[in-house]
């Protein structure tokens, strides 16, 4: 799936080159585009150039390659689908494709794909539909059917072709969890035939299309493990199980997975035809569904803020400076060694090999995954220095602090930093909290000073969330933002004040889940209740894996925000944490954990009540539950929209979806404000309000959009 524009496919996006050895290429070049996209246009000149070479009785093997430097084709043109006027009309859509794909596969003379760089969606599903598919052994190349993450499914026949090839187990988590995976593994999976170098693989796929035509096969054979699980019985106990996780793991809140689930099942079951009809139905339904419509739109967002976005020109970041070599740091030093040399810096030498062993780690995974060679995983090994010496930092064009919370050690840190750095070198601060100006204030150059505050764990969370104080220099801003693309970031630039955008939405989200506690609700109830309104984790598990002194201290620096609505923070974190719950880390929090290294479930620690309004507990009412908590971190949101903590719905989505695990089907706060109309959530705050205190008033912008009828996004 890409994100280019829907431009009408000039002439040439397909062009039939005839090779003197008989071997005809289908060369797909877009025209205009850095990468090949699917849209009708295509299709039609595909088809043509297909017939063409069909009906040439001189060549006897076809090639479908791109000639796009470092990309196969990179799936469906959203855009396309974005506009389509109903489930009809995207039925027909992927009905066309299903008929050009069947061609190919049906075709008389063998074809081999040639795969360098991604082959996703619709791109995987030209590849399927050949007979023998190659793929390069580069980093670039990725193959997947990632339309489920888009609440969609691969419509041109992924659900088909997908578990012939490779068989049914090794397909579902494909087309399940839609993740990619790079060459090698394809091999192993069965889902490529031949790996080569990427230099000359159109001439290894003619070569291999010449041998299919000497040999006269087309068909492949396939092992006895995977033609078991097609049989009946095998075939229907893999899927009664595979729907009973989609069912654990969705609660039934995403229609694609079990839509996916049904179009393999009819397709093993009645025939390829039957399958590939069933497929296009369900596609066509899914294409219109609210669900797709709010991932949609978080893609292109995401796509959106990986590019620059300031007016200010950034600096070049030729070496960067790391402050602690803790949890964070040793990530943030991670993310950065592919960018260029990093400097880290802490008091002690265990501290510092700790990160090494982190940052070894983490190469030593990529380099196993082939996402790097193993020549650039030296590279970037290489990269890293490690020291005690503040002095070293010398000469960084940019340090990014990581040290323990604290107001004082931070300020101190930036002081002996600016006793080394050049005047125009950038230092950002990866506090949870803490107001960038308080930390700036005793700052020589306070423009230079700015927030960037990265999730746990760093090399795995997409978002990164700048924070611009007052005084913060937009040339500062900008070569942050450059930074965090380059770290493979999704980057949002938020306001200065205590928590920013997404701790401060956060914080009274986890301080009402505690409340309910003490209200006499059961932990796994509460839980329960937001992972059923579509969020990833439990709000109490959340604050056993941050701890529960971290998410104590938290409150405790948002205090002021909490006085501003007439409530404080509950005071049951602290004193849990006094009480020996420390969450996760040691074993004990609102759950209890097995001891490090054994495999148990946790299960909520009833002992918790002795502290929060004891042992009986009683229901409270799903709804309530959820209204509880979700509208709290939906009214905080309005209220940073409205100081101008936030500069767009766009961005205050993106962040509570990426930060937070904000249920992505809803699109975010201000999507699902939208949806369920804010002049509902007002009254409903309004009642909640009445029953459970001030901190429920409703934010006076959502009271203006909720009087006007006004939505937070044009329709
Ligand atoms: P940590 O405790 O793992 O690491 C802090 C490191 O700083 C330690 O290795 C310590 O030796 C070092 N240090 C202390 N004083 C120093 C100095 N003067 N110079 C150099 N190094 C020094 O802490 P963690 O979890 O990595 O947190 C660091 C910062 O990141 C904190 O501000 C925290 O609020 C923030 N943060 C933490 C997140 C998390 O999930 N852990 C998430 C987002 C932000």
């Amino acid at each position: 799936m890409t994100e280019t524009m829907s431009e009408p496919v000039a002439a040439g996006a397909v062009r039939l080159e005839r090779r003197n050895d008989g071997v005809g290429i289908l060369w797909l070049d877009v025209p205009g585009q850095r990468v090949n996209t699917l849209s009708p246009a295509m299709f039609d000149e595909f088809a043509a150039r297909l017939n063409e070479v069909l009906r040439d009785r001189t060549v006897r093997g076809i090639v479908i390659a791109s000639a796009k430097p470092d990309g196969f084709i990179a799936g469906a043109d959203l855009h396309v689908l974005e506009e389509i006027d109903g489930a009809t009309e995207a039925a027909q859509l992927s009905q066309r494709g299903n008929e050009l794909l069947l061609r190919l596969d049906r075709a008389p003379k063998p074809v081999v794909a040639a795969v360098h760089g991604a082959a996703l969606g619709g791109g995987l599903e030209v590849a399927l539909a050949c007979d023998h598919i190659v793929a390069s052994d580069d980093p670039s190349t990725v193959l997947g059917l990632p339309e489920v993450m888009l609440g969609l499914l691969p419509g041109a026949g992924g659900t088909q072709r997908l578990p012939r090839r490779v068989g049914l187990i090794a397909a579902l988590p494909l087309l399940l969890t839609g993740k990619k995976v790079r060459a090698r593994k394809a091999k192993r999976l069965g889902l490529v035939d031949t790996v080569t170098s990427p230099g000359g693989i159109a001439d290894t796929a003619a070569r291999l299309a010449l041998q299919l035509a000497q040999s006269g096969t087309k068909t492949r054979r396939r092992s006895w493990l995977r033609r078991l699980t097609e049989l009946g019985p095998g075939r229907r106990l893999v899927l009664k199980r595979a729907r009973e996780e989609v069912q654990r793991k969705s609660r039934g809140l995403y229609p694609a997975p079990l839509a996916i689930l049904d179009c393999v099942e009819t397709g093993l079951s009645q025939g390829l035809e039957a399958g590939l009809a069933r497929e296009s139905k369900e596609f066509g339904a899914l294409v219109v569904s609210p669900q797709a419509s709010s991932l949609i739109r978080l893609f292109h967002w995401q796509n959106e803020l990986k590019k620059d976005e300031d007016d200010a020109a950034p600096l070049p970041v030729q070496r960067l400076g790391v402050l602690g070599a803790g949890f964070m740091g040793a990530g943030i030093a991670s993310v950065s060694v592919g960018s260029g040399p990093v400097v880290v810096r802490d008091l002690t030498d265990d501290s510092l090999s700790s990160a090494a062993r982190t940052v070894a780690d983490g190469l030593k995974k990529q380099r196993r995954s082939g996402a790097l060679t193993a020549i650039e995983a030296d590279r970037r090994w290489h990269r890293l220095q490690l020291t005690t010496d503040v002095a070293a930092i010398r000469g960084c064009d940019m340090v990014i602090e990581a040290v323990f919370e604290d107001l004082e050690l931070k300020r101190k840190v930036l002081a002996e930093a600016e006793a080394e750095l050049a005047a125009d070198a950038v230092f950002a601060t990866n506090t949870s909290a803490l107001p960038i100006a308080d930390i700036a204030k005793e700052a020589k150059h306070p423009e230079r000073v700015l927030g960037m505050h990265y999730f746990s764990p760093v090399p795995k969370m997409p978002l990164l969330e700048l924070v611009a104080a007052k005084q913060t220099a937009p040339w500062a801003i900008a070569t942050a933002r450059a930074v965090g693309i380059a770290q493979g970031k999704t980057v949002i630039v938020v306001g200065d004040g205590p928590g920013f955008y997404t701790t401060r939405i956060l914080a009274p989200f986890l301080n009402e889940a505690v409340v309910l506690v003490e209200e006499g609700a059961r932990i796994e109830d509460v839980d329960r209740a937001l992972r059923d309104f579509g969020y990833p984790v439990g709000p109490l598990a959340l604050i056993d894996e941050i701890g529960l002194d971290v998410g104590a201290h938290v409150a405790r620096d948002l205090g002021a925000k909490f006085a501003e609505r007439g409530t404080a923070p509950s005071d049951a974190l602290p004193k849990l944490f006094a009480a020996g719950y420390a969450g996760r880390k040691n074993q004990q929090g609102f759950y209890r954990y097995p001891p490090p290294g054994k495999k148990a479930r946790k299960e909520p620690n009833d002992s918790v009540y002795a502290h929060t309004g004891g042992a009986p507990r009683r229901h409270f009412a799903r709804e309530d539950v959820q209204d509880r908590l979700a509208l709290l971190m939906v009214n905080e949101a309005v209220r940073c929209l409205e100081e101008g903590i936030l500069r767009c719905p766009r961005d205050g989505d993106i962040g509570a979806v990426m930060g937070l695990g904000f249920p992505p089907l809803l699109g975010g706060p201000f999507r699902y404000l939208d949806q369920r109309g804010a002049g509902a959530v007002r009254d409903r705050l309004e009642q909640l309000a009445q029953a459970h205190g001030t901190r429920f008033t409703p934010a006076n912008l959502l009271v203006e959009h909720a009087n006007e009828q006004r939505a937070f996004y044009p329709s």
